[in-house]
């Protein structure tokens, strides 16, 4: 699968090898520019490229978001139509600035991104396992209930199984917490998974016990 990447740092950088490791192909893109990401490139081998963001988003059936939330409105919204987009961004007003549909709960952070790139079809993930998890605790040996959860999203139903495909690929189980509202607030930080070393039958059990966040 061609799989575009947006931000290529802890989190970006990581999903991108172990795509790359699944036998994906990616085009993975930044802020800064193509020629600042040539060593990371190197270091993925011949199926990544560095690209622009458009590019990045052109280029394939999947693409990866993982930026700080509060730059979302910067990515250019008609390139992301009918593509498959992974919302891997949070929400902190420390390092985002406020927004105070969201200090309010009127809404959440990824419903904002999709009300942005409309035309995508966005499925919130990866939103919960710190960059250094997602690094080191794939495991395709296991069985799907014993490896670690990464939680998805989404109001579209086949995007969300072709994004559980790829996370399971990638030795992690996909746990679906629901529809982009609910389900994804019930990833953001401060919840009941947020920042937790799951099992796949564990994430079940506290979703099913605590309904969430
Ligand atoms: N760190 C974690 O463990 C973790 C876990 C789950 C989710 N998250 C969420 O995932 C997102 C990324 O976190 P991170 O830790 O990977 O951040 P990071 O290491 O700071 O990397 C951010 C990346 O985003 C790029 N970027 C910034 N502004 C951009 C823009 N306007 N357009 C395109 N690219 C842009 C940066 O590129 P330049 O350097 O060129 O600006 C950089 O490559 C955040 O929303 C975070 O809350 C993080």
């Amino acid at each position: 699968m061609k799989i575009g990447i947006i931000g290529a740092g802890n989190i970006g950088a990581n999903a991108a090898k172990l795509f790359v490791k699944a036998g994906h192909e990616i085009a993975i893109a930044n802020s800064r520019g193509a020629e600042t990401l040539k060593d990371l490139v190197a270091e993925l081998g011949e199926n990544a490229q560095a690209v622009s963001i458009e590019e990045a988003a052109k280029f394939s059936e999947i693409v990866f978001i993982s930026i700080p939330f509060g730059k979302y409105q910067t990515l250019p919204p008609n390139a992301f139509d009918s593509k498959i987009v992974v919302d891997s961004n949070n929400y902190y007003p420390d390092r985002d600035g406020s927004f105070t549909e969201l200090d309010e709960n009127k809404t959440t952070s990824s419903e904002m991104l999709a009300e942005h790139l409309r035309g995508a079809r966005i499925v919130k993930g990866f939103n919960t396992i710190w960059f250094e998890h997602l690094k080191t605790q794939g495991d395709m040996s296991l069985p799907s209930e014993e490896r670690r959860a990464i939680f998805i999203a989404s109001d579209d139903a086949e995007a969300k199984k072709t994004v559980a495909r790829l996370i399971e690929e990638i030795g992690f189980a996909a746990v679906d917490t629901g529809d982009l509202r609910d389900g994804g607030a019930t990833q953001q930080p401060d919840t009941a998974i947020y920042n937790r070393n799951l099992t796949a039958s564990e994430a079940q059990a506290i979703l099913g016990s605590e309904g969430g966040y």
